[in-house]
Formats: structure tokens, sequence, C-alpha cells
């Protein structure tokens, strides 16, 4: 708990308020010195269009985190809905690279990145900058290359659970 360094904001109080706010699930992955591995990111967005940069925040304390500096290139998958067992596995702590893609599609690109099979939406980058964020870093990327799937929609992580898109509730104005 965070209590005596934040009195007024409890480290739960904190994760409770965040669990109303559904996460687009993404696979990111990368060669670095460990070989092909990958971490489920849910703190994935759109920072810039011009240049075309993207970010997303890895804990300083995942086994991943220091590969992103050695990485000059990851590739950020974004799932679709029956893709939720991805996320799974590519969350359970300290899984070897080769552990966590036993039995998963994927081929290597022409840099040695992983490469998932049938994403919904594949963003090939190149690391453009690492910036401190509390306990998490934010890895802050240029995006090469947009790869589209085939249509369908993605997974989102809300309230602990996996979810689809759900319905429409407005056209925007
Ligand atoms: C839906 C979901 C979203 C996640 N998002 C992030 C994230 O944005 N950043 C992060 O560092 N970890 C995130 N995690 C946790 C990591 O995927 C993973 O559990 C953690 O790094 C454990 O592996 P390690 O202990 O071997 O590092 C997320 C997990 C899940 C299930």
């Amino acid at each position: 708990m965070s209590q005596t360094k934040h009195p007024r904001l409890t480290e739960d109080a904190l994760r409770h308020g965040m669990r109303h706010v559904p996460a687009v699930v993404t696979i990111v992955t990368i060669s670095g010195s460990a070989g092909p591995e990958g971490i489920t990111i849910g703190s994935f967005v759109s920072l810039s269009l011009d240049p075309p940069l993207i970010c997303f925040n890895v804990n300083r304390a995942a086994s991943i985190h220091d590969r992103f500096a050695e990485a000059s290139r990851f590739i950020i998958h974004v799932l679709r809905e029956g893709q939720s067992h991805l996320s799974d596995r590519f969350a359970i702590p300290d899984l070897s690279g080769e552990e966590q893609f036993q039995d998963v599609d994927y081929e290597l690109d022409e840099h040695g990145t992983p490469v998932l099979s049938d994403a919904l939406v594949t963003f090939y980058c190149s690391r453009s900058d690492i910036q401190p964020g509390g306990d998490h870093s934010i890895v802050i990327g240029t995006v090469d290359r947009v790869e589209e799937g085939s249509p369908g929609r993605p997974v989102v992580y809300h309230q602990r659970a996996y979810h689809g898109v759900g319905e429409r509730v407005a056209e925007r104005a």
C-alpha cells in the first residue's frame, strides 16, 4: 500500500476506480537478449499522428521491462474476440519466451520479432523513447507499418473480465 506516501488515496481505491475504465487488450512482442517474448498490455494508446507515435506503460518490475531498452523494435497486436486466452498466456508471471509461445500460432518477421497470427490489427513499431512514469515506464514507439487483419472486434478488459464491444449507444453528434 502507498497509503503513507499518498495519505488521501489508497492503491486499492485507484485500482477500483480504474476497473471502470475499459482497456483494449494487446500483446506486445519483442526480440531482445532473451529471444522472442511478449507481454499483455492494456495501456496501449495513440500518442501522435504526425509523427506517428503510440505509447504504452510497462511495469518496472515486469521481467520483460529492461528488454524494451534493448530491442529497437516491437510489435503490438490488438486481440480479437476469441483470442482472450492469449491475454492470459502473456500475463503469466515468469514464463520463458519459449513457454509463452508454446502452441501459439506466430512467425518471426525480418527482424526476428514474433508476429502473432490473426490479430485484429498489428502495429509494427521502432522504439522512439522510454520515459519514467512512477513504478512504470512509458514506452513510446514510432509506427512503421499497420496491418489490419480480417474484420472483427477487439477484446476489451473491464471489471476484471474480457468483453466484446457493446452495442452502440448513440451516433456521434
Ligand atoms: C488485461 C491485462 C492488461 C495488462 N496491462 C498491462 C500494462 O499495460 N502494463 C504492464 O506492465 N502490465 C500489464 N499487465 C500485466 C502483465 O501482462 C503481466 O501480468 C506481468 O508482466 C507478469 O509477468 P512477469 O511477472 O513475468 O513480468 C496486464 C495484464 C492483463 C491481464
